[in-house]
C-alpha cells in the first residue's frame, strides 16, 4: 500500500452483503447537448459498482455534474449519465429527483439485485457546496457504509466527499481512486531516472505550486503552450502578441536560474505556429526561429521543437504529463500536443497523464491506451502532487482531521 492511503480503508475491507452502500462517484462528464461527448469517468467507475453489486449492496450512488446555480438548471441533470450506466450495468438505474429527499429510504427496502439508486445532481441541493451536515445527516440516516470514489472531486470539501463521512463510522475508498493514489504516489517516491515533468497549458500561475514541489522531485522540465511564452519573455526573447503573464516573467526568470543551480533541465520551444490572431489559420506558418514576429501569436510548439522534446523523452524513465503544447482543439494548431502525445506513448517511461485537457488531448492524440495512468482528476491531481491535503482522503484516514480545518 503506497504511503497515501495509510490509515484509509478500502471497499474490500467490508462485509458488504445487504448493506446500504453509498457511493460517491465522479460522474461529471463532458455533454453537448445532452450527450455524453467522453464516458472515461464512468467507465472508471464500474470496477467498484460492480464489485458491490456482486457482493450484495444496496447500492445508493451519488455525483455531481458540472456547476449548476440552482436546481432547475435542468442541463446538468444526471439523467443522461443514468441511462448509460443502465447499458453498462444491465441493471435498473433509479434517479431520484431529489438528491435531499428520504426516496431512498422508502426504496430501499425493496430494492432488487438488479436495481441501483443514483441520486440526481448533488450541486441541485445547496447544502452540498457548503459541506452542509443537514444535508449529509439525511444521507447517514439511511446508509450504513461510505465509498468514496470520486478521486476528481476530493480535493473539495463538499457535503458528499467531506461532511458525511465525518459522520459516518464505517468509510472508505473505492477502486479507482485506490489506483489514483498509487499512481500519483510512484511519481513522489522513487520514481524510474531521468524523471520528465511535460508541463503545459495557458498560464504558469496555474502551474507555480506544483512546478514548486516537483522542482527537487524531476530531472528535466519540458515547457509548452501558452505558458512558454512568459519563459521565453523572461529569456529576452521577442515573443509578438503571445499570451504572456506580465506578472510572473520575474518568477520564470528565478525559476530558470533554480533549475539550473540544481543541475536539471529545461527545455523551451525553438520555433513555432504562428499566425495574426487566436484561430487565424489562414496565416499559420512556422517560425524560422525562436522569434515569433511582431503583430504575430504562437500558438503551438514547431517541428524543431518537436524533435527535441520528443529526443528527451525517449530517455525519460518516467513521465508526468500536464497541459497541451498548443490550441489542440484546432487542427491547425495540434502537431506539437500530438507529436508530444506520440513520443510519451513511445518512449518506455512509467507515463502518467494529469486528467484534465491533457486527458483529452491523449484520447484525441489516439495514443490513450498507449498511457500508463490517465487520472480521471484535473485539479485533483496536481493538489495532490502539490502535496496538498485532499479533504476527501483526509476524512476517510483512522486518524481524521476535524471538518473545521477546512472551513
Ligand atoms: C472536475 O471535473 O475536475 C471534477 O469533477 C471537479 O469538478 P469541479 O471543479 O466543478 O469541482
Amino acid at each position: 500500500m503506497s504511503a497515501g492511503l495509510k490509515g484509509i480503508k478500502t471497499v474490500r475491507d467490508f462485509a458488504l452483503e445487504g448493506k446500504v452502500v453509498f457511493l460517491r462517484l465522479d460522474l461529471n462528464v463532458p455533454m453537448e447537448d445532452g450527450k455524453i461527448t467522453d464516458e472515461n469517468r464512468i467507465t472508471a467507475s464500474l470496477p467498484t459498482i460492480k464489485y458491490c453489486m456482486e457482493h450484495g449492496a444496496k447500492i445508493v450512488m451519488a455525483s455531481h455534474l458540472g456547476r449548476p446555480k440552482t436546481k432547475d438548471d435542468k442541463e446538468f441533470s444526471l439523467e443522461p449519465v443514468a441511462k448509460r450506466l443502465q447499458e453498462h450495468l444491465n441493471a435498473e438505474v433509479i434517479l431520484v429527483e431529489e438528491p435531499d429527499s428520504d426516496a431512498p429510504v422508502h426504496l430501499l427496502p425493496s430494492l432488487k439485485k438488479n436495481q441501483l439508486i443514483l441520486l440526481e445532481n448533488v450541486r441541485f441541493e445547496a447544502g452540498e457546496t457548503k459541506d452542509s451536515i443537514e444535508f449529509a445527516q439525511k444521507i447517514a440516516n439511511y446508509a450504513e457504509i461510505y465509498i468514496n470514489d470520486a478521486f476528481g472531486a476530493s480535493h473539495r470539501a463538499h457535503a458528499t466527499i467531506h461532511a458525511l463521512p465525518s459522520v459516518m463510522k464505517e468509510k472508505g475508498i473505492g477502486f479507482l481512486i485506490e489506483k489514483e493514489i498509487n499512481m500519483l504516489d510512484s511519481l513522489l517516491t522513487n520514481p524510474k531516472r531521468p524523471y520528465i515533468a511535460v508541463m503545459g497549458g495557458a498560464k504558469v500561475s496555474d502551474k507555480m505550486p506544483v512546478i514548486e514541489k516537483l522542482m527537487d522531485i524531476v530531472d528535466g522540465f519540458i515547457i509548452g503552450g501558452a505558458m512558454a511564452y512568459t519563459f521565453l519573455k523572461a529569456q529576452g526573447v521577442s515573443v509578438g502578441n503571445s499570451l504572456v503573464e506580465a506578472d510572473k516573467v520575474r518568477y520564470c526568470k528565478e525559476m530558470i536560474e533554480r533549475i539550473a543551480a540544481r543541475d536539471k533541465t529545461i527545455l523551451l520551444p525553438v520555433d513555432h505556429v504562428a499566425t495574426k490572431a487566436f484561430g487565424d489559420v489562414a496565416n499559420a506558418h512556422t517560425t524560422k526561429d525562436v522569434v515569433i514576429p511582431d503583430g504575430e501569436m504562437a500558438l503551438d510548439i514547431g517541428p524543431q521543437t518537436i524533435r527535441n522534446y520528443s529526443a528527451a523523452l525517449k530517455e525519460a524513465g518516467t513521465i508526468f504529463w500536464n497541459g497541451p503544447m498548443g490550441v489542440f482543439e484546432n487542427p491547425a494548431f495540434s502537431k506539437g500536443t500530438f507529436g508530444v502525445a506520440k513520443a510519451i506513448a513511445e518512449s518506455n517511461a512509467t507515463k502518467i497523464v494529469g486528467g484534465g485537457d491533457s486527458a483529452a488531448a491523449a484520447e484525441m492524440s489516439g495514443y490513450a491506451d498507449k498511457m500508463t495512468h490517465i487520472s480521471t482528476g484535473g485539479g485533483a491531481s496536481l493538489e495532490y502532487l502539490q502535496g496538498d491535503k485532499l479533504p476527501g482522503l483526509e476524512i476517510l484516514r483512522t486518524k481524521a482531521r476535524p471538518a473545521s480545518n477546512y472551513e
